[in-house]
């Protein structure tokens, strides 16, 4: 029996030493030239971990260098005000990664006296670091040999493997860091680790996956049984939600009105202007019929309906121009005034910074 079972340990290595071998020497053909890949910084490799979660290379490729330029070490992001780190963040969404990337860059400065742990174990209990960031880290900087599982080696896995389990669920999540990690190259943790995600990002992609010229094709359970619109399974769906914002951009001279977000809402810490929100479509003429805060104030423009979908939202939005005649009239409330200068330099949803650049083309 014990023999059995060194056997079957035996060939389960042979096989993973071969998917090694495979995958990295593809890797190394066909690797993108990307600056995270041509550093061991701890505090880079993080940087760009965070910026890339649910974020395509292309988009966040510029974002990683203002960010490297601005903040070269983790004790100047540390010494960086929010404000700063969410403007240099503007229109990558998910702004809770800024405000966490943030918070984790305080704590490395001044409990860690500047140095990120060298190891998945210490990584893990950074505020912000998961599983998956750890991982990276480790493995990138340090050369442990520990897994990363992101989407897109989910995809390589569940279809090379015929993996089934469902990956939004906790226990495919552990299956497949399980197989993840019993494929990993002990020696070469991290080009292993770099080699599955481009793998997935450029080989084995979701959309029409280029089998016909793949170095697994022999063996791909999914391309054996044509399931690769099939794999992975991925069963819930979200639910989205319909929100409606009129904004109401008042304005009196040369400044404009605005106030920070500090709900527990989306854009937490960003800018925004006077709204009114309501659970369905409304003419803006009743809004200001309704609201007592637009006496005095005259309207001066109604923009078309912008769209902006989030993960979980879709948000209809129409800017309204107000111009206040007299200032005596604004009860004292959180907003305040702003002059363009100033309105450049706060972050701000890039819907609105958007807004304001069609406003601006107008005049
Ligand atoms: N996506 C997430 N991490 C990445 C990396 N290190 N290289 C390329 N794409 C990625």
């Amino acid at each position: 029996m014990l023999f059995f079972i060194s056997l079957v340990r035996f060939f389960e290595k042979m096989k993973a030493a071969e998917f090694q071998k495979k995958i990295i020497e593809w890797y190394e053909e066909n690797k993108r030239q990307l600056p995270w890949r041509e550093t061991v910084d701890p505090y880079k490799i993080w940087l760009s971990e965070i910026i890339l979660q649910q974020t395509r290379v292309a988009q966040g490729l510029p974002y990683y260098l203002r960010f490297v330029k601005s903040f070269p070490t983790v004790d100047s992001l540390a010494n960086a005000s929010q404000q700063q780190v969410l403007r240099l963040w503007q229109g990558l969404g998910y702004y809770s990664r800024a405000r966490n990337l943030h918070a984790c860059a305080r704590v490395v400065a001044s409990e860690q006296n500047g140095k990120f742990p060298d190891n998945y174990k210490d990584l893990l209990k950074l505020k912000g670091i998961g599983p998956y960031t750890a991982a990276a880290i480790a493995s990138f900087a340090f050369k442990e040999p520990v897994a990363v599982v992101d989407g897109n080696v989910f995809r390589v896995l569940s279809r090379v493997f015929g993996m089934e389990a469902d990956i939004t669920t906790p226990k495919a999540k552990d299956l497949f860091t399980k197989k993840a990690n019993e494929l990993i190259s002990k020696d070469r943790p991290d080009l292993f680790n770099q080699a599955m995600m481009e793998f997935g990002a450029l080989q084995c992609v979701p959309k029409n996956p280029k089998c016909e010229e793949c170095i697994f094709s022999k063996s791909c359970v999914a391309r054996k049984h044509e399931l690769q619109n099939v794999l992975p399974i991925k069963s819930k769906k979200v639910k989205v939600r319909n929100r409606y914002f009129y904004y109401f951009v008042v304005r009196y001279k040369n400044k404009v009105l605005m106030k920070k977000r500090e709900a527990k809402d989306i854009w937490q810490g960003l800018y925004d202007f006077y709204l009114i929100e309501t659970k369905r479509s409304k003419k803006v003429s009743e809004l200001l019929k309704t609201d007592p805060e637009f006496k005095g104030s005259t309207k001066t423009n109604e923009s078309k309906i912008y769209k902006h979908v989030l993960s979980h939202q879709k948000l209809v939005v129409r800017f309204v121009e107000m111009e206040l005649e007299n200032i005596q009239t604004l009860k004292p409330t959180e907003l305040k005034w702003f002059t363009d200068r100033e309105i450049a330099a706060l972050p701000k949803p890039i819907l609105i910074a958007n807004y304001m650049v069609d406003r601006s083309k107008q005049k």
